[in-house]
């Protein structure tokens, strides 16, 4: 089976391994000497980061929205308007930039006329995902309240201080429908008959909703078209929306992985038009979830999945290597777009990333998709984001999959229980990041070797990225190896270092991770650095996924 089959369908079909100690923070240069080098190269600026790198993603699809960010206004559990209060307090705290929303597949299917108006009085509609749930998931999962529509999301927006992204139904709706939704978000108060019913509903002024999805996965559950066709479907979609003083960044259904047919026909019929239709798009979707643990042994989408918490190492490089293809993605589809827009003004939005595990890993049963990242997903997602924070110039956006009960979530919750996981501390450590000036940084550190069944394989030791503002610098770096330390020297030309301080989560065991029970059982953990002749040299423990926060002279 492939995901495209998958998809269209709408249905889904430990080793115990342990690093060798709890590892000791070195934080100068005592006993050895340093095995590698890290250099930031401040007359070598890559671009600003955008903020909107550290996306979420948001789709109705099993635990996501019920349960997991909406428990409604009367729960006993803690919550603002019906939101859950541990997820929002988490999300200011992480700077969430902009949350997409309401899929994803579920998007295509979604009808948003069903979602506003007094809640009590919406439709209830069979769920995109129906098919796919088991007899353990809550009605609510499988038939759609609608007690969430777009007033309650944007709202939900609004408390964590985040742009809603809205995913248009380009498969089961007409153009109008497109139309009318920009028109309830953004008309201006008392100017339309939609503004009335949102103010109706208690949003007199405008939502203001900037970035709009014009479909999604386009070439699947999006409405099985061809590249062609699609394009055709942007044109006519995109051909008149209302404005209301405000531009609109509209983004394009892109390639699954490195389909680059997908982004080159697309783009070629959407220029028959001339080349100005180019400035129709924002940018270009891109989606890539690392699914194929299978060592090289299948293409299939089921059996070459891998569990979430039973792994030995192999499967830990083959993640990696899995996420690791991002960088080619982007660099790949980068120069398709640069075939067709020279001024690069169309940009890339990985508006769908992260691992994809087989089921039967749920923290609450019957929550489809949903998974439970260990210290393994935090390195694959440090690791994602590096590779974002050093392509600035490329990538306007990005939205981890997903945010929370699905995929590679930030937050695990069911009913009044909540726990960040390994994936969220991340984003906490990143955060500095957002909006930072990204510099070419040089890591040079020993390849690390192992055995991929009976071959030899190899991975590179270690990487990350840079950013600063004013005198304040983030570096962000991933020591991917199970086994051994890393002791760098960072140098930083043309800086010298007045203080500095690490933040990095790591442990002896490779399966660490947080439950309900255990909530803290991974946290990233601080402390201050000594610096040498305003240089660093720092110890980077295996298995490891840190945030140096550098002040400079
Ligand atoms: O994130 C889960 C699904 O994966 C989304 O609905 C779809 O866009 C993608 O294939």
């Amino acid at each position: 089976m492939k995901r495209r089959d998958f998809l269209q369908n709408g249905a889904l079909g430990m080793a115990g391994f342990m690093l060798p100690s709890k590892t000791a923070w070195n934080s100068t240069a005592a006993s050895r000497a340093a095995d590698s080098r890290i250099e930031v190269l401040f007359d070598e600026p890559l671009g600003t980061i955008s903020p909107n790198i550290y996306g979420h993603f948001a789709e109705n699809l099993g635990g996501v929205l019920y349960d997991g960010i909406w428990v409604g206004e009367k729960s006993r559990v803690p919550n603002i308007d019906g939101v859950r209060k541990d997820l929002i307090e988490h999300m200011r705290k992480v700077k969430a930039p902009v949350i997409r929303y309401p899929g994803g597949c579920f998007a295509d299917s979604y009808d948003w006329r069903d979602g506003i108006g007094p809640a009590d009085k919406r439709p209830r509609r069979t769920n995109f995902w129906a098919n796919a749930e088991s007899e353990k998931s809550p009605q609510n999962h499988r038939y759609d309240p609608n007690t969430v529509g777009t007033n309650e999301f944007v709202h939900f927006c609004k408390l964590i201080g985040a742009e809603p992204y809205l995913a248009a139904n380009v498969r089961s709706l007409p153009a109008e429908a497109f139309q009318h939704w920009v028109e309830y978000c953004n008309s201006p108060a008392g100017s339309t008959t939609l503004a009335d019913v949102r103010a109706a509903a208690g949003y007199a002024e405008p939502f203001r909703v900037k970035y709009w999805g014009v479909g999604n996965e386009s070439w699947g559950c999006g409405g099985e078209f061809t590249a062609q066709e699609y394009a055709v479907e942007f044109r006519r979609y995109t051909a008149w929306l209302p404005r209301f003083g405000d531009d609109l960044s509209l983004i394009a259904s892109g390639p699954n992985t490195d389909d680059w047919s997908w982004t080159r026909e697309f783009l070629t019929e959407l220029v028959r038009k001339g080349p100005g239709q180019l400035r129709r798009v924002y940018g270009m979707a891109l989606h890539h979830y690392a699914w194929n643990l299978s060592r090289g042994k299948t293409q299939n989408w089921e059996a070459g999945k891998g569990e979430a918490l039973k792994f030995d190492s192999v499967d830990w490089y083959e993640l990696l290597r899995e996420g690791e293809r991002m960088e080619g993605l982007v660099t790949g589809h980068w120069h398709v777009l640069s075939e067709f827009d020279r001024e690069h003004r169309v940009k890339l939005v990985v508006d769908e990333w992260g691992p994809w595990y087989r089921p039967g890993g749920e923290a609450t049963p019957g929550n489809l998709l949903e998974q439970i990242p260990t210290l393994r997903d935090a390195v694959f997602s440090g690791m994602t984001l590096d590779i974002f924070n050093r392509h600035p110039e490329k990538i306007a956006m990005a939205n981890c999959a997903q945010l929370i009960n699905c995929l590679n979530n930030l937050y695990l919750a069911h009913e009044d229980k909540f726990v960040i996981t390994p994936v969220g501390h991340v984003f906490e450590l990143y955060a500095s990041h957002q909006g930072g000036s990204a510099l070419r940084t040089i890591f040079s550190a020993p390849t690390l070797h192992y055995d991929r069944d009976g071959k030899p394989a190899t991975f590179w030791g270690l990487r990350g990225s840079t950013s600063v503002r004013d005198k304040s610098l983030t570096m962000t770096v991933v020591n991917p190896s199970t086994s051994e330390s890393r002791l760098a020297e960072i140098a930083f030309r043309s800086a010298t270092v007045k203080e500095a301080a690490i933040r990095w989560m790591s442990d002896p065991d490779i399966h660490a991770h947080n439950t309900f029970e255990h909530r803290d059982a991974l946290a990233p953990r601080t402390k201050q650095l000594s610096v040498n002749d305003g240089a660093l040299v720092v110890e980077f423990p295996p298995a490891c996924v840190a945030a140096l926060n550098v002040q400079l002279n």
